[in-house]
């Protein structure tokens, strides 16, 4: 594990990947103590073979590591650069693809019954899916990403616009009332579909990232020492990784990190090693954006509950697909973006304990937020107000109100267990395909079904899928220390969501034969 080192230049030997004599010296005593320290009193004893390989791979997967974070200007960071090998070897023509079946045509979309809807009504609420791409149907399987918005949200917003538009709680006039009871009743519907005890625990956020840079300044940043430890996995997304090097890096904070084991499920006994009488947060993914793993989030909350610590859930890529409640959970703070859940870009929310949100400081200052201002001094509101400085994305609030509410028709359990069914016919199918390897195996798994094809780039596998329409996303998936972990720089990732049909799959997987 390295720690990263803005000011140090790096030698000829660690530009190009290779330790340093001291390096592999440590490397050696660390994995052998009995060499370096009694080999000449046992007379040359070696440790035997297979606990050695225990050894060697528990020091490269599970050792734990703590890291004194730096945020590197480009500069800076091209010291510290590597240079990677991406395979672009593109071989053979594009293959015949075949038939893609006729959508419109009765099929197995009208016998999937998820809660109140057929699998095809659902798909009828999505408008774009409606859409030709390269002269195919749009196959979705980028929702990891973002998703696409039925009907209902478009139709809302334009309602919004047109019969409700004006700014909160600031005007005595009939639209400033229209406008500040939607915004309300809107987080209300996500106090509802989270599980949270009190709406004024729901703060309207930009999303995921923006809420987590909330907390990470508003409530941990005033807390931290030199030497204070932050908990964050191996899984998680960049936005749940730099904007606690950034609290860390301006505090003196360190930060500790949970591995992952092969198949990129969370280790929680070296979890439990993290933590010290120094660990002030914990701040974890529910599911990785680019494995899939679903972690075994109320273990992890227990365990930091169990020694005192805070912890935030990022909820981005767990929303739209488990069932949600925080108050079950038992957690802190729980974050999400709209967009990821069918609702519009530039809306999210956090949700708080109040008791931590009453503590918090204001991230931002301006209007909206205050009770009272003097040059002296100004008296905040009470949250969620005092976090919500300036205007916010009133329109996309309603319109996530109006995405969260038709899920809540068709209910959460239903979702989830139909996209675990389409899941495994997923993994099953994608089996099929030669030279496909995939990367995530977690047992317990949401959307994403991340690979690595022989013999092609991540980018010729996308451009082909492209041009039969279907979507999916290549790249390192702001994910960077995951897919290192497990040797990568980039992978091949279709994410699926409620409204993915099994012909999806196919779509997908005959596209994928072709490259044999
Ligand atoms: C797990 C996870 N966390 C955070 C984010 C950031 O979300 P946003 O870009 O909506 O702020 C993402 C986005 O992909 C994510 O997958």
């Amino acid at each position: 594990m390295t720690t990263i080192n803005p000011t140090g230049s790096p030698s000829l030997e660690e530009l190009a990947g290779v330790p340093s004599a001291a390096q592999l010296e440590k490397m050696a005593n660390d994995l052998f103590p009995e060499l370096s320290e009694g080999y000449k009193d046992v007379g040359g004893f070696y440790p035997e073979p297979f606990a050695c390989e225990e050894r060697i791979e528990k020091f490269f997967t599970n050792e734990p590591a703590s890291y004194s974070p730096a945020v590197m200007s480009e500069d800076e960071a091209k010291e510290d650069a590597r240079q990677i090998d991406v395979p672009t070897s593109l071989q053979g023509e594009y293959a015949a693809v075949g038939q893609e079946p006729d959508r419109n045509k009765e099929g197995r979309d009208d016998t999937i019954i998820i809660g109140s809807k057929t699998l095809r009504q659902i798909r009828d609420d999505f408008p774009i899916l409606k859409e030709k791409i390269n002269g195919s149907s749009l196959v979705w399987l980028d929702n990891g990403a973002t998703t696409q918005k039925p009907q209902v949200v478009i139709d809302r917003l334009k309602y919004f616009y047109e019969h409700e538009n004006s700014n909160v709680h600031r005007g005595a006039h009939a639209l400033a009332a229209r406008s500040t009871d939607a915004y309300e009743n809107a987080r209300e519907t996500v106090r509802r579909f989270i599980g949270a005890p009190s709406k004024d625990e729901i703060v309207f956020v930009r999303g995921t990232t923006e809420g987590i840079n909330l907390v990470a300044n508003a409530y941990v940043k005033p807390t931290l020492q030199p030497g204070d430890e932050i908990i964050v996995s191996i899984l998680e997304h960049h936005a749940n990784i730099v904007p606690w090097q950034l609290i860390a890096q301006e505090t003196g904070a360190v930060i500790k990190v949970i591995p992952c084991d092969r198949d990129g499920q969370l280790i929680l006994s070296e979890y439990e090693k993290l933590f010290t009488k120094n660990t002030k947060f914990v701040s974890v993914t529910h599911v990785s954006n680019t494995l899939g793993t679903v972690t075994p989030i109320e273990e992890l909350i227990a365990i930091a509950h169990m020694h005192g610590v805070r912890i935030l859930v990022d909820g981005a890529q767990s929303v739209a697909h488990i069932p949600v409640n925080v108050s079950a959970m038992d957690a802190d703070f729980f974050v999400f973006s709209g967009h990821k859940i069918f609702a519009p870009t530039g809306i999210g929310a956090v949700y708080g304990k109040k008791e931590l949100l009453e503590v918090a400081r204001p991230y931002h200052g301006g209007g909206n937020m205050i009770k009272d201002v003097t040059f002296e001094r100004t008296i905040y509101n009470p949250a969620p107000n005092k976090f919500e400085a300036g205007t916010g994305s009133i329109g996309d609030a309603v319109g996530l109100s109006a995405a969260l509410e038709y899920l809540e028709a068709i209910g959460m359990p239903n979702v989830n267990k139909w996209e675990h069914e389409l899941l495994t016919y997923a993994l099953s199918e994608l089996s099929k395909v030669d030279g496909l390897h995939l990367v995530g195996t977690a047992a317990n798994k949401a959307s994403a079904l991340a690979f690595k094809l022989d013999g092609y780039s991540d980018e010729e596998v996308g451009e082909r899928l492209d041009r039969y329409g279907i979507a999916v996303r290549v790249g390192h998936h702001c994910a960077q220390p995951v897919l290192r972990h497990f040797g990568y720089e980039s992978v091949v990732r279709p994410t699926i969501a409620l409204y993915n049909s099994p012909d999806d799959i196919d779509a997908l997987v005959r596209i994928l034969k072709t490259f044999a």
